[in-house]
Formats: structure tokens, sequence, C-alpha cells
């Protein structure tokens, strides 16, 4: 037995317990004062490759590297201090092949009759897989955004060409009239004033259109979260689609107190609107009633986005299927079936709630989001 262990602290365990403990496959360990290993389980030798003779009495192996080990000292030392159960949810391990492999570990002090601790118990849970996964599903859905709003961006070409033509068009009628008012030799200042600021409104129009596609097509998923005033980002978001709207005949109604205020990434937020609202464009194009409505309401501590189109609602057997990635109801090359699961992902990291309300005679999602954001969140 090595230096430090406290011969009346030897560990024995009876060939019962060795054999159930040997059975599980987490890792279990036992540890005496000053991080002095006493006894392993067989997952645990298995993994140091080493038996329980060898690591009696020494701290960690040699393999292991320095900066692990004197984590773990560091966390055997609080247990021993505090006499409270540690939970540490990922710590890297080294294998006896020198691979580092993640685990998740709790280690629970074992007291003697004058409730001193004299060991500690970690029993660790390989989640090395685990984790790697869910680094994977993170990655695929960042790259859903990103393609998701291109799709957005893309569908959305030829209405953007469309807002910018249009007031092109008025710029260029006005023009023409000031050339028939040199041309006619009669230049009243007073008409001359207004056909410059009908221009220059014009003008400042188009700029705000390409401002907020810029903003938009940004990666904007590790922006700071922001306090914005709601109107303001549902005015720049139907910036995007007004023009394809009215084009469509689509009445388009936004109902929002001036004043309200949301901290938020303004442009995922933004495209959570804009998914919603070509969702419903889509849907009510065809009808002979159509309109859109977005309600947005002070709920307490949350802020509510309703928006409701003059569909019928969504049949019973789709509820369940429309937040899934890649389900959609439309034709090949128009919809892709990402825009309500992406949604729902910006939505949920915003601690929100994007939900279809099912009770609703129209077809209306409401999207629920903090005003306000709690204050360990990753901004
Ligand atoms: N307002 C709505 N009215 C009727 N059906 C809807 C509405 N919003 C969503 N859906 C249904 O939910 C499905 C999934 O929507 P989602 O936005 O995820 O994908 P998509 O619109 O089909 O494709 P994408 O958004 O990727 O272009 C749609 O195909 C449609 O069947
Ligand atoms: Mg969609």
């Amino acid at each position: 037995m090595g230096d430090g262990v406290n011969p009346e602290h030897s560990f024995q365990l009876n060939a019962h317990y060795t054999q159930i403990l040997d059975s599980l496959s987490d890792m279990v360990l036992v540890k005496g004062p000053k991080s002095r290993l006493l006894w392993a389980n067989r997952a645990f030798l298995t993994y140091y490759g080493m038996t329980n003779e060898e690591l009696q009495g020494i701290i960690d192996a040699p393999f292991s590297d320095p900066d692990y080990t004197q984590q773990f000292v560091r966390d055997d030392a609080k247990v021993f201090e505090t006499g409270k159960v540690l939970n540490i949810p990922a710590e890297p391990v080294t294998r006896f092949d020198g691979q580092v492999r993640y685990f998740h570990t709790v280690k629970t002090p074992i007291l003697d009759e004058q409730g001193q601790v004299i060991m500690t118990v970690g029993v660790s849970r390989d989640i090395h897989d685990k984790l790697a996964q869910e680094a994977l599903i993170d990655e695929q859905r960042q790259r859903m955004i990103t393609s998701s709003k291109f799709s957005a961006l893309g569908e959305m070409s030829g209405a953007i060409a469309h807002e910018i033509n249009n007031p092109l068009t008025v710029i260029h009628g006005r023009a023409g009239q000031l050339k028939e008012l040199a041309e006619a030799g009669v230049v009243e200042p007073v008409q001359v004033l207004e056909v410059a600021t009908k221009i220059e409104k014009t003008t400042l129009r188009i700029s705000k259109i390409v401002k907020a596609l810029k903003s938009f097509a940004r990666d904007g998923e590790k922006d700071p979260f922001d306090i914005v005033l709601v109107a303001d980002l549902v005015e720049d978001t139907v910036e995007f689609c007004r023009e394809r709207f009215r084009s469509y005949r689509i009445d388009l109604t936004i109902e929002v107190d001036p004043n309200l205020t949301l901290e938020c990434q303004p442009v995922p937020l933004s495209q959570v609107l804009l998914n919603l609202l070509l969702n419903s464009l889509d849907a009510v194009y065809p009808l002979s009633e159509k309109w859109v409505k977005v309600q947005i309401t002070e709920e307490g501590e949350f802020i509510r986005f309703r928006i409701t189109d003059s569909g019928r609602g969504i049949p019973a057997d789709l509820h369940e299927k429309i937040m899934r990635p890649f389900f959609t109801t439309k034709e090949v090359g128009h919809g892709t079936g990402i825009g309500l699961s992406v949604s729902k992902g910006i939505v949920e990291s915003h601690r929100g709630s994007l939900a279809l309300d099912a009770q609703n005679p129209h077809t209306s999602f409401v999207v629920d989001l903090p005003a306000r954001q709690p204050i360990d969140s990753p901004s």
C-alpha cells in the first residue's frame, strides 16, 4: 500500500460487492485523502490498463495529462472540504493508449461515524460519443439555418427586384417631370421642391431595402442579444415582402404597440418572422379571401407574436409533422420544409416557444419570447 493511506481506512470489499461493481459499464473509483487511489472497478481498470495493485496509493496514472490530474486533485479536495457531492458534467480522462475521452463524473463523499470525510467514490460515465453527436447536430442545425436563409432570399429575389423597381419607376417619372418643367421654361421653386422631395424619399426607401437585405444575408447566429423596438424589427422584416403581398393583393396588417421592446438577436428573429409570413403568403394567395395579420402583444414577461392568415387551419394529422425538418406539402422546388424547424430552433435559443394555435378557426402561429433574457443567457 502506498504512503498517505491511513491503515484505519484501508479498503476491503466483499466478493459480491466487487462482482456487482465490476459488472457496471460506468467506471467506479474509490480514493482516500489527498487523492490516493484505493480501489477501482473493472471498467476503470480496463480504461487505465492497470491492476488494482498497480493503482494502490498513487494519485494518477503516469500517462495521464498532468493538467487533468491536477483538476482531479482539486475536485477531490473540494469533496473532502465540503463533504458534498460534486457533479462534473464533462471531464477529460486519458486512456491507457493516450486517447482522451469525456466522462460525466459524480464524486460522492464517504463519511465515518463522526461525519468526517474519509473517502470519495467517483462514478464516471463515458459521454464522449454523445457529446460528439450533439456537436454534429449543432453543426447541422447551423447549416440548415444558413440554407433556409438562402432559400428564403432566393425565393424573395424576384420580389426584392420588384421592391426596388417600383421606387425606381417613381424616380424616373419625377426626373422626367423636372425635365418637362425646364423645357417649358417654367421652373417654379415650389414645384421643383415637391418633385425633389419625392425623389429623395423614394431613394431612401431603396436604401432601406438594401440595408435590410445586407443585414439579413449576414450570419446573425453569433450576434449579441440586443434590446430593440419590436415595431422596428417587424417593419424591417416586412420590408422584404411588402411588395409581394401587394402584388398578390393580400391584405397585410400589423398591430404593434410602438413602445414594446424585446431583447433578442434581431437578424435570426427577423428570419423567424419572415418564414412565418412567407408560409402564410404561400397558403393564402390561391384563396378568395386573402389576409395576413401580425399581432404583437405584451403577455406578462413575454412578448407574443401572433401570425394569423385567412387559411382554415392545418389538417390535424399534419400538426405533429409540420415542425419536423424537411417536412413539406409544397411541390418540389417550392419548399424545402425547413422554415418551421429552423424557426423553432431560433425561438428556443431565445428561450421562447413557437406553436400552432390549433383552436383558432384560421391558421394561426404563436411565438412567445421572454421580453428580457435570463441573466445566464448565452449572450
Ligand atoms: N400558414 C400556413 N398555412 C398552411 N400550412 C402551413 C402554414 N405554415 C406551414 N404550413 C405547413 O407546414 C409545412 C412546413 O412548413 P415549413 O415552413 O417548415 O416548410 P415549407 O414552407 O414547406 O418549406 P420552406 O419553408 O423550407 O421553404 C408546409 O409545407 C405547410 O404544409
Ligand atoms: Mg416555409
